[in-house]
């Protein structure tokens, strides 16, 4: 298995290192080769080579299995004629990575991490499936010192195969779909909605609602053990994304999978660069290995992936903690604990 690592910026390298190490260590402890191959990206390929998606990292890309991506931009790119985050764009439309699947739950036990009361944070298991190609992330743009125009456009076709994507999860989770628009505003939301109706045809066993995206915002805290997927459109889910991450206790938990055409996944935690916090072994890298878990998953290990998965949260559980959720673990530490979990874990498995 051929893995491209895209560290990125800020905190990106610090938790993309953490994600590495447990994939590693799963690799030798199963006997399995991965190959870690880590190139330029965002803020930090500008400053390298004065563009932040580089062919050669482009190339790489498209060869590999899978890509595992940390964060990228921060304030010192601010003013760069391409910025980095023009970089994760570029890099998710090559790749044709038009659903972004980003999970979110409460662990039981981990109730009290979440700023909602427990019995409205008890339970709370959603899936996002956010669209990720489109919208006003990749209309025609304008850009004056007295205006400037964003274009939000949208294509049946965009519309369905992203649906397919979240109707399928929805029938392997709880068969239920809450799609998430503005068709009382916007033209394309419309569109949006009338096309998630007919797709909902194929698939009667998943229960279909609507919700526009202001209302979604705000059931997203009073009543968030109600959902099981919710499908949007790409602001809106980068949006409810983040609502979401914050509700199992912070931005750093939630690990994302981008998937479309076939080709190379791209791994990402949803969080970005946290300028604010780089370089200080403070971050929780959470979200990377959630995102390690679903690369996993995606190359045909599941069983593996769960196995991160349950050892994350186990460590969670045991009280080591990063800052962001109120513990003193550093990165690293908390990295390191997982690993030690995950190893007595496989080590069990092959014993049984
Ligand atoms: P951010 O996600 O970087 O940080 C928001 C807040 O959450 C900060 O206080 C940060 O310290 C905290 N935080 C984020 N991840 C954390 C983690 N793993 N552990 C502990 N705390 C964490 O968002 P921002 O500050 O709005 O953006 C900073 C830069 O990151 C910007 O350039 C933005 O464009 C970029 N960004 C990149 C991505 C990406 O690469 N996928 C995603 C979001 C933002
Ligand atoms: C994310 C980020 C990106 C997005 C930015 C950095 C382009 O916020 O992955 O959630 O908006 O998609
Ligand atoms: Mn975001």
């Amino acid at each position: 298995m051929r893995i491209v690592t895209l560290p990125g910026d800020g905190i990106g390298p610090e938790v993309t290192e953490e994600a590495v190490r447990c994939l590693d260590r799963i690799a030798q402890i199963r006997g399995l080769t991965f190959s870690f191959e880590a190139r330029d990206f965002g803020g930090a390929a500008i400053d390298a080579i004065g563009r932040p998606l580089p062919e050669a990292t482009l190339a790489a890309c498209r060869q590999a299995d899978a890509v595992l991506l940390g964060a990228v931009g921060g304030p010192q790119w601010d003013g760069a004629r391409e910025r980095p985050e023009a970089g994760l764009l570029a890099l998710r439309q090559a790749l044709g990575l038009y659903a972004n699947l980003r999970p979110g739950r409460v662990v039981p036990g981990l109730e009290a991490l979440s700023p909602l009361r427990p019995e409205l944070a008890r339970d709370v298991d959603i899936l996002v499936v956010r669209e990720l190609t489109g919208g006003l992330y990749f209309g025609a743009r304008t850009e004056g010192e007295e205006a400037a125009t964003d274009t939000c456009a949208y294509t049946r076709e965009e519309v369905e195969r992203v649906a397919h994507v979240a109707f399928r999860a929805a029938r392997s989770r709880r068969g239920r779909l809450t799609s998430v628009d503005k068709a009382n505003v916007l033209a394309t939301s419309r569109l949006w909605r009338r096309t998630v109706t007919e797709v909902a045809r194929d698939y009667p066993d998943v229960t279909l609602d609507h919700l526009y995206v202001d209302a979604a915002a705000m059931a997203l805290v009073t009543r968030p053990g109600s959902f099981d997927v919710i499908l949007t459109e790409n602001l809106f889910g980068d949006i409810l994304s983040d609502e979401l991450s914050v509700i199992g206790g912070s931005l750093g938990l939630l690990g994302s999978a981008s998937i479309g055409a076939g080709g190379p996944g791209l791994f990402e935690p949803i969080h970005g660069s946290a300028p604010d916090i780089a370089g200080q072994d403070v971050a929780n890298p959470t979200g990377a290995l959630m995102s390690a878990a679903m690369l996993l998953d995606h190359i045909g290990h599941a069983d593996l992936g769960r196995v991160l998965v349950d050892s994350v949260e186990h460590v969670l559980l045991t009280g080591e903690r990063t800052r962001d959720l109120g513990g003193t673990a550093g990165c690293a530490a908390f990295g390191a604990a997982v690993r030690e979990v995950l190893t007595e874990r496989l080590a069990m498995a092959a014993a049984a």
